[in-house]
């Protein structure tokens, strides 16, 4: 994963991943989330978002997502299979202040705008609120996915490569399997 993060580190779209989660009637929910970090050592992902977007209720209820991932330059497919943890800033001595000073003032804005797929009042641009943008919105959250298994599909080695890793007990297995 760090290989392939290097490998395309001047490609933005290659920080985008699909998350999918269960909603409360079991239907699988997908959408785009930019990655941010890696701790490689624990197996955790990290992405920023809104607590006050349907996802995170869907992880409330099942801690559960799937991630699918490819990386256009070195043509490999990344799918883990993660359970997530939601931090928010000033809860349990979580502090999100950093990951917060690292947006953009646009990305900052996102944040401000309101309740989301909430209807909009009228045809005017959205106006952010105005607030102190020293310190995190009061709905900026992380979601930290640690992976418990892995799907790896390598197309451009021929013939392609596949290999699956399992997290148990705290070791990971492998196995390379017919792709
Ligand atoms: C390229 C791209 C990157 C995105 N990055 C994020 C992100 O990092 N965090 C986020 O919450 N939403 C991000 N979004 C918006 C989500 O895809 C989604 O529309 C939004 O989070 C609401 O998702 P939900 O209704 O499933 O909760 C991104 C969308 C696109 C197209």
């Amino acid at each position: 994963m760090q290989k392939s993060l290097q490998i395309s580190k001047d490609t933005p779209e290659s920080r985008f991943l699909q998350v999918a989660t269960i909603d409360e009637s079991g239907v699988p929910q997908n959408r785009t989330l930019v990655f941010r970090s890696l701790d490689a050592d624990s197996a955790v992902l990290s992405v920023i978002s809104d607590l006050r977007t349907p996802k995170i209720a869907e992880l409330r209820g099942d801690p559960r997502a799937s991630i699918c991932w490819y990386f256009t330059r070195s043509r490999e497919q990344f799918r883990f299979a993660c359970s997530t943890t939601i931090l928010v800033h000033g809860i349990d001595g979580v502090d999100l202040t950093s990951q917060w000073k690292a947006l953009s003032a646009q990305g900052k804005k996102q944040f401000l705008w309101g309740e989301p797929k909430t209807r909009r009042v009228d045809d005017g641009p959205l106006q952010a609120t105005v607030q102190d943008n020293s310190s995190p919105a009061p709905h900026f959250c992380q979601i930290n996915f640690h992976v418990v298994e892995v799907d790896y599909l390598n197309l451009k080695a021929n013939p392609q490569y596949r290999e699956l890793h399992q997290l148990q007990d705290g070791q990971w297995s492998s196995v390379s399997v017919i792709p």
